[in-house]
């Protein structure tokens, strides 16, 4: 038996292993038709993701974050180009198959939290898997687990309008939880609510990350997209700017900066 030994770079580590990204877009279009006028909302979007990272997608009023949101989160297919999710081809798929990768793989957060009104927070975040079908007693513990990771437990038997904005969204970041997805869509999570109650969500987000999840929030406030690792810039329906991060806010708990 001969001793194989890793190949070595210059600098005498060995090569980090090339892990397949989480998200691939390939020369992504979509194209609306209103009328007469064609209107290409997306014009040639390609970008990899990578398990754990924590992205801003940012760009003014009409630049395409919604279309671009919409695709990601398999609720829409590209008019031409390919979307690869966690290795699936989602661009190919039919309704039914986006349905069933969009609740096994992504977890959405939206603005206006989106919870049902007359549902205590619990059943709120048991929905998913009730879609999903797993049975009634592990998909209690699931989402009791999923809210305590939002330090929620004890608000569990409360509805929507017992609770405060803050606590609505960490009740939709459960239910984005709950099914374990390959990642956390997060649309304006932050655009409801007062600074300070942003600053406590973009930490949750954070702390969710440090966990190994992977994040992408799309935003038009520079603000939240300062907490991200990485910001894609939206313009036109293209990548403008695709840069990391170096001096993101750590929000959590960390006291402002003196001045
Ligand atoms: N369903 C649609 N039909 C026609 N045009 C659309 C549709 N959705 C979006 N658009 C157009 O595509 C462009 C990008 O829109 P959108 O993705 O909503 O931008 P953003 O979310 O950044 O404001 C805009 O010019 C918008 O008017
Ligand atoms: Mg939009």
């Amino acid at each position: 038996m001969s001793l194989q030994t890793a190949p070595m770079t210059p600098n005498g580590l060995a090569p980090a292993v090339e892990a397949p990204p989480i998200i691939e877009t390939k020369d992504v279009w979509k194209t609306y038709r209103m009328g007469d006028e064609i209107i290409h909302a997306l014009h040639g979007v390609s970008f990899t993701i990578q398990r754990n990272e924590y992205i801003a997608i940012v760009g003014p009023s009409g630049s395409g974050k919604s279309t671009l949101m919409n695709l990601i989160g398999c609720l829409d297919t590209p008019t031409k180009g390919e979307y690869w999710l966690n290795g699936k081809l989602v661009s190919a798929m039919d309704d039914d198959e986006l349905a069933r990768i969009r609740n096994q793989e992504i977890g959405f957060v939206f603005q206006t939290f989106n919870l049902l009104p007359r549902a205590t927070a619990l059943h709120n975040v048991e929905l998913p898997l009730i879609y999903s079908g797993a049975p009634s007693a592990e998909r209690l513990e699931r989402a009791k687990r999923a809210l305590e990771q939002v330090d929620l437990a004890h608000r569990m038997h409360h509805r929507p309008n017992e609770l405060s904005g803050g606590q609505r969204q960490r009740v939709a970041i459960a239910r984005a939880l709950v099914n374990n997805p390959s990642i956390i869509l997060a649309d304006e999570p932050t655009g409801n609510l007062d600074s300070a109650t942003s600053r406590e969500i973009m930490g949750l987000l954070d702390t969710l990350h440090e966990r190994g999840n992977t994040i992408i929030v799309v935003t038009h406030e520079p603000d939240i997209a300062a907490y991200a690792h990485r910001v894609l810039t939206i313009r036109d329906g293209q990548i403008a700017t695709d840069t990391r991060n170096r001096q993101r806010l750590q929000p959590a708990t960390a006291p402002p900066p003196a001045l």
